[in-house]
C-alpha cells in the first residue's frame, strides 16, 4: 500500500475532530480524491470552510441503510476507507464513573455508535474496494481489557472492546473469502477533541492536535500494512486487546 498510489479516500466522521485531521492529512499527503463524510453540519463548519478540488462533501446519517447503499454503489474503487466515528459524552450522557451510574439506553447508544458502525459501513461497502485497499478504523486504548487499571467508563470501554472483536470478525472473514482489503484498528493517542477536552485536565503525556494526529495516523497505514497485527497504537507499536 502506498498512500502516494491511492485515488480514492472515503472518511467517514470527517465533520472535526480526528477525521477532520485524517482528511486535512489526505488532501495534503495525496492525489487521492476525497470523500468526506459527516453527520451534522452545525459541527462541520471547518470542514465545509476547505477549498480543494480533490475534495468532496457529503452530509450522511450512517444509521440510513439506504442512504449507505446510494452511498456505495457511487463509490467504487476505494483505496482507503476510514471510521472516526465515536461517542463518549454529550450534553445528557456523562462516562459512567462507578456502578451506580450504569444506564441501559446510554450504554446501548455507546454500543451503537462505538461498535456497530464499523461493521454496518462493511456490510454495504465490502464490494467497493480495490485489490490493495485498507479499512482503517479508530478504537481507543482503554478497550484494552489487559491494560484496564482504572476502571469506569463502562460504556465506552466496553463498546470499544467489543470493537475490538468486531474487528478480529472481519479479518477472519475477509482471510476466508480471500478479500485483499486490510483491516486495520488504530488507537490515536490523546488529541484535543470535543470528545476528549473535558478529560485533558491533568494529563502528564503529549496530547495531539487533530492535523498533528491526523499526520501520524494516515502516515501508519502505510508503515504496518504489510504486518499482521490488527490493533496498533499511533506510533506504530502492537495493542494488546
Ligand atoms: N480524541 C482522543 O483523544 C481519542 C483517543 C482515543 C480514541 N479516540 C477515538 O477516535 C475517534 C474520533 O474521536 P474524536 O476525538 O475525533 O471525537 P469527536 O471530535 O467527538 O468526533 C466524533 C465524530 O463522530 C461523529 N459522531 C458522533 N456520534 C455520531 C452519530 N450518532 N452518528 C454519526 N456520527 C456521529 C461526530 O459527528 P457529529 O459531531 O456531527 O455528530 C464526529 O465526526 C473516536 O472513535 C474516538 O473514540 C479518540
Amino acid at each position: 500500500m502506498q498512500l502516494s498510489n491511492t485515488k480514492k479516500i472515503l472518511i467517514f466522521g470527517a465533520g472535526h475532530g480526528l477525521g477532520l485531521g485524517l482528511t486535512k492529512a489526505a488532501l495534503k499527503n495525496t492525489q487521492a480524491r476525497i470523500i468526506a463524510l459527516y453527520h451534522r453540519e452545525e459541527n462541520a463548519y471547518d470542514l465545509l470552510a476547505i477549498n480543494n478540488e480533490n475534495l468532496e462533501t457529503q452530509k450522511i446519517d450512517v444509521f440510513n441503510e439506504n442512504a449507505l447503499s446510494g452511498l456505495s454503489k457511487k463509490h467504487q474503487d476505494i483505496d482507503v476507507m476510514i471510521n472516526t466515528i465515536g461517542f463518549l459524552h454529550n450534553d445528557k450522557i456523562q462516562p459512567e464513573k462507578s456502578l451506580r451510574d450504569i444506564n441501559v439506553d446510554n450504554m446501548l447508544f455507546a454500543f451503537k455508535v462505538n461498535t456497530l458502525v464499523t461493521p454496518l459501513l462493511l456490510k454495504h461497502f465490502k464490494d467497493s474496494f480495490t485489490d490493495n485497499s485498507a479499512y482503517m478504523v479508530l478504537g481507543a486504548m482503554v478497550g484494552s481489557i489487559s491494560d484496564n487499571q482504572m476502571g469506569g467508563w463502562y460504556g465506552y470501554r466496553s463498546s470499544k472492546s467489543a470493537l475490538n472483536m468486531i474487528i478480529k470478525n472481519i479479518d477472519i472473514e475477509f482471510q476466508r473469502s480471500k478479500r485483499k482489503t486490510r483491516i486495520l484498528c488504530f488507537h490515536p493517542g490523546t488529541t484535543e477533541t470535543n470528545l476528549s477536552k473535558p478529560f485533558l485536565a491533568g494529563i502528564k503525556h503529549k496530547v495531539w492536535q487533530v492535523d498533528e494526529a491526523g499526520e501520524n495516523l494516515l502516515s501508519l497505514i502505510e508503515k504496518v500494512y504489510d504486518k499482521k497485527d490488527l490493533f496498533y497504537f499511533w506510533d506504530g507499536s502492537v495493542l494488546p486487546w
